[in-house]
């Protein structure tokens, strides 16, 4: 299966820092790029690429539309499809009143499949490719999920959340089940066609300490998978952390004391970490995933970007939905934007987009995979219209720098500029209006 676009590219080949050196982001204003079996195999100038496609080759013409990498969506609850826009509670009463019941539901796994197909359609229309997926503690829910992504062809991250305590009945496991089916599950999805496991303590909060010991020794016997947790997002958590784990300096620190932190090791939000905790977050690998719109929503606090990036940690993007408000990563990365700037700092345009594409894609060590339009990587991406809005028509054609539009797409995009998203080289969603 091959086939060409004519399209503008625009993506980052390196990290371009907080402030945004430009020369790590490329574009290429009438570019080609040739898909074969699901990888790009020409990337380039049209000029220079056209003499080298077969007569059999069908090119789709898009030059009024720009072609990027699919977004990475680090961190992101697929169960909560029905508690985004939950009304007046934060973190812990948020869990109790309007999260753990919704939860509860996915033990149904005709519910599950139902609810992980709108999730995807949900993400595909807003050009997100991969994602890092909470499912509940049901088995059933992750066979649900991968299921449905792997019917679609996507690289996705997912894996059912251990929690042994603190929860209402029926979002329970127990320090034994919790691994064992985890086990189950990961020998059944890792590594099957594009899925890939992350073994899933909810947060500390919910797991006993049996349980956390279970977990760590898990995660060495599959050193491979993915770890996915939260930590440090809201200040009535952390204190609760520190009565229910007393002898640790921190909340990283308990994480950290189990043998859950690494390479591959995404934990949402860490809001409240000190120096310290930073520095083992970069020592050992692990990463956060910054979640501006859930954190505004459930009023957690402020992530400062600059104190992580100074520490050396692979900063990503997550929706956090549905603690967070949209299933857009350009939506996200306007709050992060905000979030930012209420600290007195500024996101650029370039970092933004490395945070969607590459940063994502280096954050969870996919990125000789995924997170930009080179040749031998996975097709995953997505073609954008600027003219998608009459907002973003006139704001897009101010200035011919592709940056200044990029801002202008994250301050003012969301899934209507989503002309189509591509995965795995097949067109897995295209917009009709
Ligand atoms: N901490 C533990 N569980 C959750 C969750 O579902 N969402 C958020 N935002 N934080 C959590
Ligand atoms: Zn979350």
């Amino acid at each position: 299966m091959s086939f060409a676009i004519r399209a503008s590219v625009l993506h980052c080949l390196r990290d371009p820092g907080l402030s945004g050196d430009t020369r790590a982001v490329q574009c290429l204003r009438d570019a080609i790029v040739l898909v074969r079996n699901g990888k790009f195999e020409l990337v380039g100038d049209a000029a220079q690429i056209a003499p080298q496609l077969g007569d059999d080759i069908r090119v789709f013409d898009h030059r009024d539309k720009f072609l990027l990498p699919g977004f990475i969506d680090t961190h992101v609850h697929f169960p909560q499809v029905d508690v985004i826009a939950s009304y007046g509670a934060q973190l812990l009463e948020w869990l109790e009143k309007y999260t753990f019941p919704e939860e509860t539901k996915f033990v149904d796994e005709a519910h599950a499949a139902q609810t992980a197909r709108f999730f995807l359609d949900r993400l595909l229309e807003n050009g997100t490719t991969t994602a890092s997926v909470f499912c509940t503690v049901h088995p059933e829910s992750v066979n649900a999920f991968f299921s449905e992504s792997e019917a679609r062809g996507l690289r996705m991250i997912a894996g059912k959340c251990l929690m042994d305590r603190n929860a209402p009945d029926g979002l329970r496991d127990c320090a034994q089940s919790g691994v064992g089916e985890s086990r189950e599950l990961i020998e059944r999805w890792h590594h099957h066609q594009r899925s890939l496991y992350a073994i899933t303590p909810r947060f500390a909060a919910t797991s006993s300490e049996a349980q956390m010991q279970s977990m760590g020794e898990l995660a060495r016997e599959f050193p491979d998978t993915y770890i996915q947790s939260h930590v440090a997002e809201n200040k009535a958590e952390i204190e609760w952390i520190a009565k229910l784990f007393p002898s640790h300096r921190s909340y990283l620190d308990v994480y950290d004391a189990y043998g859950l932190l690494r390479d591959k090791a995404i934990y949402a939000h860490c809001i409240y970490l000190d120096d310290t905790d930073r520095a083992r977050m970069t020592a050992t690998g692990a990463t956060p995933s910054f979640c501006p719109t859930s954190n505004l929503f459930i009023g957690s606090g402020l992530y400062n970007l600059e104190q992580a990036l100074a520490a050396g940690n692979r900063v990503s993007i997550g929706s956090d939905v549905g603690g967070g408000t949209s299933y857009s990563l350009l939506r996200t990365l306007s709050e992060a934007y905000k979030v930012q700037q209420l600290q007195g700092i500024s996101l650029s345009p370039a970092y933004a987009l490395y945070l969607a594409t590459l940063g994502g894609a280096r954050a969870l060590s996919l990125d000789d995979k995924l997170g930009s339009i080179e040749v031998g990587k996975e097709a995953d991406f997505v073609l954008l219209d600027p003219n998608a809005t009459p907002v973003l028509a006139r704001r897009s054609a101010l200035r011919d720098d592709p940056l200044d539009m990029f801002f202008a797409w994250m301050t003012l995009g969301d899934d209507r500029m989503v002309a189509a998203t591509y995965a795995n080289g097949r067109c897995v969603s295209q917009r009709t209006n």
